[in-house]
């Protein structure tokens, strides 16, 4: 069990796939989009999201390996879309293999939702793996710590100071990177001569997206176990925005950024 329910990747598949930046997407197409058949990793894949989101634009012929390390979310990420696509799924637990999942025939690395749990110290390993294979990155819905709620409240800036607290502790990776995980990626990968093309992922979220009570549950979670802030203020702070939302007058904005990193001299 990696943490990760069924039932909330469920929950967020539908507004991920809307939040997708279709520039960013468009470019990783177009950089396989003469290949007969497009060969694929999905790194913490989940239940496959990442695949539900991309078969549509690679070309026809696909094989993915799904590589996570949570055996009930794996069971869950097949079949594939149709015939031409073929799915192989691995349990690997990417803080000691990495390099196993990225072994073999690929064109093309994805992720989705999971660069903000690693450290800076394996996202240089990732990079670094990547860039000795030559391979191309796609990584979409990075959380980049950009958060607005509308109308504000006074209590907004402590509870997402100390979500950003929790957000930063270890997820089994070392000390996460949270919301600096993809600006620290996109310079890594410039680093050793890829070429980055970057767009917004944010989720926009209206009083009637179920969306947002959770987000304000996750919140105020998050804040109560990391400490900092006084219980009661967390509790009056969820309270007022859940009046909000009742009443139809909450937005909230969350804000991802994609990437796409390939060698230079290779799209
Ligand atoms: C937020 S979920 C994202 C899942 C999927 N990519 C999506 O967009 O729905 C993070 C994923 O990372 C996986 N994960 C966390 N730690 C892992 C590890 N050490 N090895 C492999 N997968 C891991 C979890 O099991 C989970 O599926």
């Amino acid at each position: 069990m990696s943490g990760f329910s069924i039932e909330w990747l469920t929950r967020r598949e539908p507004y991920d796939r809307r939040a997708r930046n279709t520039a960013v997407l468009a470019a990783v197409a177009r950089s396989v989009a003469t290949y007969p058949s497009a060969r694929v990793v999905d790194i913490a894949c989940g239940t496959g999201a990442t695949l539900r989101a991309m078969s549509g634009v690679l070309p026809q012929r696909q094989s993915w390996l799904l590589v996570d390390n949570d055996l009930s979310l794996l069971a869950r990420a097949q079949p594939a879309p149709n015939a031409d696509v073929t799915v192989r799924t691995t349990p690997l637990d990417l803080v000691h293999d990495l390099e196993t999942a990225l072994d073999g025939p690929v064109d093309l690395v994805t992720a989705s939702a999971f660069l903000d749990l690693v450290s800076a110290e394996w996202i240089e390993r990732l990079v670094t793996e990547i860039a000795v294979r030559k391979l191309r990155f796609y990584a979409a819905l990075t959380y980049d710590g950009r958060v607005g709620f509308e109308p504000a409240d006074p209590s907004d800036a402590a509870i997402v100071a100390a979500f950003h607290r929790h957000q930063r502790t270890d997820k089994g990776f070392g000390p996460a990177l949270g919301p600096a995980a993809a600006a620290t990626a996109i310079g890594l990968f410039e680093r050793v001569g890829y070429t980055v093309e970057q767009g917004a992922s944010d989720w926009i979220l209206g009083p009637a997206d179920d969306l947002q009570m959770e987000k304000v549950a996750g919140f105020a979670a998050a804040a109560a176990e990391i400490g900092g802030v006084a219980i009661s203020a967390i509790d009056g702070w969820a309270a007022r925005r859940k009046s909000l939302l009742a009443a139809n007058s909450s937005h909230l904005r969350v804000g991802h950024i994609d990437f796409f990193a390939y060698p230079t001299g290779r799209r």
